[in-house]
């Protein structure tokens, strides 16, 4: 990266997008994009998919190691109590139009929740876990409830008994949540809880590292994670999906759309230049799913659009394959998800990956203030209002 302090220099150094920077060290997780791997606090994503539950995860990457029964216990029960959204809250949910983003509710909900919160403004290690617990907690209610109230329909009161993936598909549903899609939704939350210095990440870290308050660097963070070259890429995969429509129409849909330039959604990735070792585990699930599913469609038809992708030299040369939100649309879709709360799910999960992080941040802070080559013209003269053309 440039490091002049004279901005009308070259820009021949300058890594543009902060394409392999290291700003700062971090404990949290760590991306080996060579050889396609992602850790949690040392611990191999293969690993926690295999064994971990979303409340063991979260404990891990709050709290640096994975909990005792004990310590699991209290985790479980606190993101339990945490699930209740205030009266004020919900007031808010109703008056929204059930036209409105998904992602930009929750973004406004997040900023609410803040209002609602007497500890908002602590930055104090322990206020800041409480607050961690509670926006993850409430992050799931909100989502439920957005989407009951823009359908017409009333609340579902959480439930204290069960996960966070089953009491979010409850919370959703009304009805008693599918063991298998519990699990399903529970390794999605697992796969994509913490991704190192990815943009949303980042932005919260930017926001933390002005001493601001943590509901501002999570709406932050849900700003950045908006965006269809980040978190929305998971909806915009699913719509390619729907737009080729069938497995038939895969090959003739990539041909044009290469010949379009168009970019293929939930493919690519700054940092792994290989197969995203989340996506092989979605791909699975969503395999898994499929199962017992009566419709296969979009997950045949992204199976296809793959192994047409890695057997293409131009997505070869640039070393472009399947990323994390690839095969996230299919599974989402085949647990009923609708299309455009797929994103908002990526948030219930890196929920914790930002609170986390924002606790790093802040336990060795400094603040996030890169430099710009300015590159404009310097020294007009001022022209008067009137002799302006
Ligand atoms: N389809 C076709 N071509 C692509 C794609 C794609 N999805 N992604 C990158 N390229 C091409 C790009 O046109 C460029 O080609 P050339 O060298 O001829 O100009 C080359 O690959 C490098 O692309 P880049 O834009 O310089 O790469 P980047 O590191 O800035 O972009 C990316 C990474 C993820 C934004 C990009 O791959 C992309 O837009 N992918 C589609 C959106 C997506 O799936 N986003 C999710 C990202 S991962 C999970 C997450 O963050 O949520």
């Amino acid at each position: 990266m440039s490091n002049t302090s004279n901005t009308t220099g070259s820009t021949d150094n300058m890594a543009k997008g902060l394409e392999d920077v290291v700003i700062t060290t971090t404990k949290l997780s760590k991306v080996d994009g060579i050889a396609g791997h992602l850790y949690y606090r040392g611990y191999s994503i293969d690993v926690l998919a295999q064994h971990a539950s979303f409340e063991e995860v979260a404990h891990l990457l709050w709290f640096g190691h994975l909990p005792n029964k004990a310590e699991l216990q209290a985790t479980r029960e606190r993101l339990a109590r945490e699930r209740y959204l205030t009266p004020g809250l919900v007031d808010s949910l109703r008056n929204i139009p059930s036209t409105a983003s998904p992602m930009a509710v929750l973004r406004s909900a997040v900023s609410l929740l803040g209002h609602y919160d007497p500890e908002a403004e602590d930055t104090n290690h322990e206020a800041v876990m409480d607050k961690a617990c509670r926006l993850t907690a409430q992050i799931a209610s909100v989502i439920a409830a957005f989407e009951r109230l823009r359908r017409g329909q009333e609340l579902v009161e959480p439930r204290e008994d069960l996960n966070h993936a089953a009491n979010f598909l409850y919370m959703l549903t009304g009805e008693e949540p599918d063991p298998a899609a519990s699990r399903a939704l529970e390794m999605y939350l697992i796969l994509l809880a913490d991704h190192e210095f990815n943009a949303s990440t980042f932005a919260a870290r930017v926001t933390a590292s002005t001493m601001s308050d943590l509901y501002s660097a999570v709406t932050a963070a849900i700003g950045a994670l908006k965006g269809p070259l980040h978190g929305a890429a998971n909806q915009k995969a699913m719509e390619q999906f729907m737009e080729i429509g069938s497995v038939e129409n895969v090959r003739s849909w990539f041909e044009k759309a290469k010949a379009e330039r168009r970019r293929i959604m939930g493919v690519g990735h700054r940092v792994y230049k290989v197969l995203d070792p989340r996506a092989r585990h979605l791909r699975e699930v969503a395999l898994q799913l499929n199962e017992v599913a009566e419709d296969h469609r979009w997950l045949d038809i992204a199976l296809k659009l793959e192994e047409l992708v890695e057997s293409d030299p131009y997505f070869n040369e640039r070393q472009l394959h399947p990323n994390v939100d690839y095969y996230s649309a299919p599974l989402l879709y085949t647990l009923g998800i609708p299309v455009d709360l797929f994103t908002t799910i990526f948030a219930m999960s890196r929920i914790v990956g930002w609170t986390a992080h924002v606790m790093e941040q802040w336990a060795d802070n400094r603040l996030i203030r890169p430099r710009a080559q300015y590159v404009g013209p310097i020294d007009l003269p001022w022209v008067p209002l009137e002799q302006r053309g």
